[in-house]
């Protein structure tokens, strides 16, 4: 008979609560999940109260504030905190998005904060990005050329070229938007899903690169480029503001142009 229910050891239980020391002003709850693949523990959801006067007015500051001064062990990564890095990309208030560029205060009610969907887990808010890099480092995400160069001179593009990499060259690889696709969650062993092929038309419309015909061969399949549906999500979700799906599109029609 089918399983309906997660196994046992997947349920996430409730943890602990600390509240905030006596004198808080703004309290503010954060509802963060918990798991440790070394203690044999299910998951769990710690929730933390903190006086927001005493950190910075983001997310990421609170988490910072809750590792360094209530819990050493809570586990995430950040770098930048300037939403250039992509590595406190995690799934806030039900949307994914990076820790260090949305305010605590623009969230309603407890902040409750997952590890991106859908991954494995290495630890607490840190999910297991291999796949997906292995997936980036598939598309040959950098300039391949058979010409030389100019002998004293870069290859120049005209500024209508250069213009074609706007709302691409600005991804941060964050995987918000992968991590938010229902085609990705249900084929990311075959499918690119919407960042990696949002990085691939990067390399294809770029205009120095010379291996456009090779590049549009290795997407040719049912799995890699044609699971995206157009559903979406992608574009609602990423925090630089970028659109995946529209990239997608301009891939597939490529693939249909060059087929006529
Ligand atoms: S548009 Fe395509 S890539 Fe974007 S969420 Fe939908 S199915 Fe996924
Ligand atoms: S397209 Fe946006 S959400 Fe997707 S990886 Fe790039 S920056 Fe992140
Ligand atoms: S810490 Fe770099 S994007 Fe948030």
């Amino acid at each position: 008979m089918a399983q309906l229910t997660l196994p046992n050891n997947s349920k996430v239980m409730q943890g602990k609560t600390v509240d905030a020391a006596n004198g808080a002003t703004r309290r503010k709850r954060f509802v963060i999940y918990r798991w440790d693949p070394d203690s044999g523990d299910n998951p769990r959801t710690d929730t933390y109260e903190i006086d927001l006067d005493k950190c910075g007015p983001m997310v990421l500051d609170a988490i910072i504030y809750i590792k360094n001064e209530i819990d050493p062990t809570l586990t995430f990564r950040r770098s930048c905190r300037e939403g250039i890095c992509g590595s406190c990309a995690m799934n806030i208030d039900g949307t994914n998005t990076l820790a260090c560029t949305i305010a605590t205060e623009s969230i309603k009610g407890d902040v409750g904060i997952y590890p991106l969907p859908h991954m494995s887990v290495r630890k607490d808010l840190v999910p297991d990005l291999r796949h997906f890099y292995a997936q980036y480092a598939s598309i040959k995400p950098w300039m391949q050329t058979q010409t030389p160069p100019p002998p004293d001179k870069e290859r120049l593009q005209s500024k209508e070229e250069r213009m074609k990499l706007d709302g691409l060259y600005e991804c941060i690889l964050c995987a918000c938007c992968s991590t938010s696709c229902p085609s990705y969650w249900w084929n990311s062993d075959r499918y690119l899903g919407p960042a990696i092929l949002l990085q691939a038309y990067r390399w294809i419309i770029d205009s120095r690169d010379e291996a456009t015909g090779e590049r549009l061969d290795d997407l040719e399949d049912p799995f890699r480029l044609y699971r995206c549906h157009t559903i979406m999500n992608c574009a609602k979700t990423c925090p630089k503001g970028l659109n995946p799906g529209k990239a997608i599109a301009a891939i597939k029609k490529l693939m249909v142009t060059r087929a006529v």
